[in-house]
């Protein structure tokens, strides 16, 4: 399991460069069964105005971002990890993949956490700096001291293009849906040793059936409308017994302000 988990990391690692994400994004081990990613539903990103598109030079998604600050905007380390800033765009205000009434931010630096090896061993977190501002309201996100908002049963907002089935293409529109964190105990019995407690926290059903997806990383888990997690890796999606694991955000929340105060 191990293995086929790291398979997915790198592909979407890989999707920075390669124009058909969508086909690389799969995963060749996922269960075929209907289980839509976020379950959730469609929304707009006049509703989320800080969420973000992560593409490549083509305008091609491939992870989801959340504006922190007028040019800074926070993703996963696996989105980024060995990509080069004039590789890489950042596209606001445009709730459709296809849509052309966002603003393209061209990307003048790319920090990515030093510590970060692969998702599964945590520390998953980047941040890009933009070259000019973005017209859209940042979302707050959650202090180091903010540990408690991690409580298990406390519900959470998830959002993305990302597939919305397990092998399943990814949505045109932006998608989102509530999962109640998992403790740490119980996501420790579905991970074992992958489950780092310190830098990782897991949302969802225990029945599964709501869930991030493939092309979702990166993107804000919400709590009390404060990011407080990134999209960073799963068993699958929507699994029962798997749920998504997310960057524990407070636990990075200095690095990231050192990021945007730079
Ligand atoms: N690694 C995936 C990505 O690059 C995100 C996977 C999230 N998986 C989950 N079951 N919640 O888009």
């Amino acid at each position: 399991m191990f293995g086929l988990r790291r398979a997915r990391q790198a592909a979407a690692a890989l999707a920075v460069t390669a124009a058909a994400a969508t086909t690389l994004l799969a995963s060749p081990a996922a269960s075929a069964a209907p289980q839509p990613v976020v379950g959730g539903t469609a929304t707009t990103t006049t509703a989320y105005p800080f969420m973000m598109q992560i593409t490549d030079a083509s305008g091609n998604q491939f992870c989801g971002g959340t504006l922190v600050a007028a040019s800074k905007v926070v993703t996963a380390a696996h989105c980024v990890v060995g990509a080069t800033p004039r590789g890489v765009r950042v596209i606001g205000g445009q709730t459709y993949l296809n849509g052309t009434d966002g603003t393209v931010g061209r990307v003048s630096g790319i920090w990515v956490n030093p510590d970060y090896t692969d998702a599964t061993n945590g520390d998953d977190v980047a941040v890009l700096t933009l070259s000019a501002p973005m017209p859209y309201t940042p979302a707050p996100y959650v202090a180091s001291s903010q540990t408690a908002v991690y409580a298990a049963g406390t519900t959470a907002r998830v959002l993305g293009w990302g597939t919305t089935r397990e092998n399943g293409s990814p949505s045109n529109q932006l998608r989102t849906a509530a999962v109640p964190i998992v403790s740490d105990s119980s996501c420790r019995t579905s991970y074992g040793s992958d489950f780092v407690q310190s830098d990782m926290v897991c949302a969802g059903y225990t029945s599964g059936g709501v869930d991030t997806c493939q092309g979702d990383s990166g993107g804000p888990l919400l709590i009390g409308g404060v990011l407080a997690g990134i999209t960073s890796w799963g068993e699958g999606c929507a699994e029962a017994g798997h749920p998504g694991v997310y960057t524990r955000l407070a636990a990075f929340s200095d690095l990231v302000t050192a990021q945007v105060d730079s």
